[in-house]
């Protein structure tokens, strides 16, 4: 399966590091991220991936703050976690999401309203900025 855009993008933006998939599915942006030199923990609430969890219980994520050079959060909408992909982001490092937003035909409880995606990222370096019916960003931590 091909890799979400905004992944490819944000690998062009930033050396390869450790990178974190959250709601990773089938892996296709993390297979691409390994390809391309990342070295990728994959989270979702299937057993295949690589660490199993609920990332609607809306604990704190097992990691140290400041521990992945790209967090990547496509096509899973559960708000409270941008704090967390924030948190554990290392300075320099980047968060790319793609999301549907509500002018996709989506249903509304998995879209975003135009411009909420890049308020989440409030005093970040905006690096990759589109909105349609998907709103992408990559955004880099201070
Ligand atoms: C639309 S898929 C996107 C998968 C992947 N990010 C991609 O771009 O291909 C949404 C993913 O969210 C996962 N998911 C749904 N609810 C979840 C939860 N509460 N905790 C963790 N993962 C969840 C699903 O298992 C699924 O893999």
């Amino acid at each position: 399966m091909e890799p979400a855009r905004v992944v490819v993008e944000a690998a062009k933006l930033v050396p390869p590091g450790r990178a974190l998939d959250l709601a990773c599915g089938r892996g296709r942006n993390a297979t691409f991220l390994k390809q391309h030199g990342w070295s990728v923990v994959g989270v979702d609430i299937v057993e295949e991936a690589d660490i199993v969890l609920d990332l609607e219980a809306n604990d704190p994520l097992p990691f140290e703050s400041d521990s992945f050079d790209m967090v990547c959060i496509v096509h899973f909408l559960w708000r409270p976690l941008f704090a967390q992909a924030r948190r554990v982001t290392r300075a320099g490092g980047v968060v790319a999401s793609a999301i549907h937003t509500t002018r996709s035909t989506m249903n509304p409880k998995y879209t975003v309203a135009i411009g909420e995606l890049r308020s989440y990222f409030a005093g970040w370096e905006i690096l990759l900025d589109r909105e349609d019916a998907i709103a992408e960003i990559v955004a880099r931590k201070p």
